[in-house]
């Protein structure tokens, strides 16, 4: 599904590589936990991946498309078709309600505001907080947001699902209904996950862990 070769980064032209030789390939379904202390180049691997930033060396392939072959304008309209995003404060927009935030990325790919609604009605109560539909995001808590802000990431059937840090905010209780919202392949179908993170309590739920260490993925 997603593949990255040989990728290295760095921020400037004179800079210390950030991304130095990192490779991954997740299959359709799957689910993959990057680990590393902080600073280690987590999010700037994930922002690779997405294609929101192009690697100085190296390719990432989404099934059969190179992503830097691409101009700027079709890489966004790719991240927002066929990937979906998870953030470690949620970032829903606390405007809207629960069910318009869900709809949101559908309502941006052009579809009817009646096909989006009901597509987010089902994604929340897949994930349990379908009765939360109503509410701004103000009144919800913490944990809740986190599985609003996963409904939102899966609700138009993306490719991939990139996670950074998802439980970064959350106690461990709380943390745990979210892996579990996470991981639930029922949920999440074909879409593969690939979950930047230093919660070893994710990283044990994934199928499998990578750790970035010296701006390179082993397995571990
Ligand atoms: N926009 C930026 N400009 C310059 N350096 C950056 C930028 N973003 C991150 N960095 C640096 O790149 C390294 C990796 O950061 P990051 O990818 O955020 O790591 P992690 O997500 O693992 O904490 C750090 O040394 C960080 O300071
Ligand atoms: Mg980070």
């Amino acid at each position: 599904m997603l593949r990255a070769l040989d990728l290295r980064f760095r921020y400037r032209d004179d800079g210390l590589w950030v991304v130095d030789g990192a490779s991954l390939a997740v299959k359709p379904g799957e689910a993959v936990a990057i680990m590393g202390p902080s600073g280690t180049g987590k999010t700037t691997l994930l922002h690779l991946l997405c294609g929101l930033f192009l690697p100085v060396e190296g390719e990432v392939w989404l099934q059969g498309a190179q992503l830097s072959a691409f101009s700027d304008r079709a890489r966004s309209r790719i991240r927002l078709e066929r990937f979906g995003f998870v953030f470690q404060f949620g970032e829903l927009v606390p405007e809207l309600t629960v069910l318009e935030n869900v709809a949101l990325p559908l309502m941006l790919a052009g579809r009817p505001r009646r096909e989006a609604e009901r597509r987010a009605r089902d994604q929340l109560d897949a994930l349990g907080v379908g009765r939360y539909g109503s509410r701004r995001v103000a009144e919800i808590s913490g944990g809740e947001a986190q599985r609003v802000a996963i409904a939102r990431a899966l609700v138009h059937d993306p490719d991939v699902v990139l996670a950074d840090e998802p439980t970064g905010a959350l106690d461990e209780a709380t943390s745990e209904r979210v892996i579990e919202s996470l991981v639930d392949p029922t949920v999440r179908g074909n879409t593969a996950l690939v979950v930047a993170t230093h919660d070893s309590l994710v990283a044990e739920a994934m199928d499998r862990v990578l750790v970035l260490v010296d701006g390179m993925l082993k397995e571990r």
